[in-house]
């Protein structure tokens, strides 16, 4: 009775086992884009649209990537609206697709990467050069991207710009944002919750004391793993980004004019492996199931802002409704034995929009073999 049940389960697990990363971005008329949300890529509209009756418009067009990674990431380039992906395709790993959000088209950039690792970085573009710079390893990279917004024929190359103070065995991944042309690593090595080492981006190097950035009340942001992502502003350079710790316990926002960091309310979706992605007014959060949420945010008020609360982006819950199942449920269910196809196929192709396919495959195929072991 049982075998039945745990060869459909592998069977499915092989079908599904891709792990894919959607991504989030703005245009720079602050439409939200939503990219490989459950296989598709959407526009959903400007903010005061999101928690109304309509749906979000299908905008998935060839030359896309097909968002099969690991670790995708999306960037807005805000003086060409253009939005770069990098590790949108794991079978083009060094490859950079842009995304022309005026023409609403395609292209494929080519990199070489030289020394620069591809399984082990965190980027962010910077607003003002139009360059990535990522820390790699014990170094920082940069690749400039010019004002492209479609790709040119001539590679572009990742390029070392510095050694990196953080030591190079210390496991450190990166929690990484842009303000001011200053890059900030929050959680680094050796450093006290609530500061950040800096690299000046046009110096090429690192600030050697860390800057300090307390909460009002003198206490200061946990030194800890998370999300960063940055505010933009109507035109200009970046000052204020958000920090999320894992534990989604609350939102930092760090402002870098002032050296001060508020203390905004925690996502909803208390979710380890949410990504986030911020307008002018908005942070946008993307959970590992494919459920997008936001928190309305303006600069500047901070009274405002301490009593901002979150909200689904309804329009892309209709139009690319998340998957249903989580890692815990889809684990604990199969567990049961009995319904273990039922919950199998809850989590199937229709909704690989999520990260955590894979561990929730792996999980059943693991119970699976638990229960098997158990039974024979
Ligand atoms: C994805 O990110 C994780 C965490 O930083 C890292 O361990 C892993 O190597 C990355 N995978 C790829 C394929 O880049
Ligand atoms: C300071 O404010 C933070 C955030 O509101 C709070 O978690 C913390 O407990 C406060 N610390 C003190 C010493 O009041
Ligand atoms: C914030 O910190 C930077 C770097 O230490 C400093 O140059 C700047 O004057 C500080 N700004 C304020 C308003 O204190």
């Amino acid at each position: 009775m049982f075998f039945p049940a745990l060869v459909s389960l592998l069977l499915l697990s092989t079908s599904v086992s891709v792990q894919a990363r959607p991504c989030l971005a703005f245009d720079i008329n602050w439409n939200l884009l939503a990219f490989g949300l459950d296989g598709k890529d959407w526009n959903a509209g400007t903010q005061d649209t999101w928690t109304g009756s309509g749906q979000a418009i299908d905008i998935t067009t060839s030359g896309r990537p097909p968002f099969d990674a690991a670790n995708t990431t999306c960037y807005l380039s805000q003086y060409t609206n253009a939005v770069y992906v990098l590790s949108g395709d794991s079978k083009n790993a060094s490859s950079i697709y842009i995304y022309d959000a005026s023409a609403k088209s395609w292209s494929t950039q080519a990199v070489e990467t030289g020394l620069f690792d591809l399984d082990s970085y965190d980027a962010i573009l910077d607003h003002d050069t139009n360059l990535f710079y990522a820390l790699s390893l014990d170094h920082v990279w940069s690749l400039d991207m010019g004002l492209l917004k479609a790709a040119n024929s001539t590679p572009l190359t990742w390029t070392d710009a510095e050694a990196s103070p953080f030591p190079p065995t210390y496991p450190y991944r990166p929690v990484m944002a842009l303000a001011q042309n200053h890059i900030h690593f929050l959680n680094a090595p050796g450093v006290p919750a609530g500061s950040a080492v800096i690299f000046l981006i046009h110096f090429a190097y690192f600030q050697s004391e860390p800057q300090p950035y307390p909460l009002p009340n003198g206490s200061a942001f946990p030194a800890t793993y998370g999300q960063a992502t940055s505010f933009f502003q109507a035109n200009g350079v970046q000052q204020e980004f958000a920090f999320i710790p894992e534990d989604s316990s609350a939102v930092y926002v760090i402002n870098v004019e002032t050296n001060t960091t508020q203390v905004l309310t925690g996502p909803t979706v208390k979710d380890p492996g949410a990504t986030y992605f911020a307008s002018i007014t908005a942070l946008v959060q993307l959970s590992t199931n494919g459920t997008v949420s936001f928190l309305p945010y303006q600069e500047g008020q901070t009274d405002a802002n301490a009593g901002a609360r979150w909200s689904k982006v309804g329009v892309l819950l209709s139009a690319a409704p998340p998957s249903t199942s989580t890692p815990s449920s889809s684990a604990t269910g199969t567990a049961s034995g009995a319904n273990a196809t039922g919950t199998g196929s809850a989590s199937g192709p229709g909704s690989t929009n999520a990260a955590a396919t894979t561990k929730i495959h792996l999980g059943l195929v693991l119970s699976a073999f638990g229960a098997a072991a158990i039974v024979v």
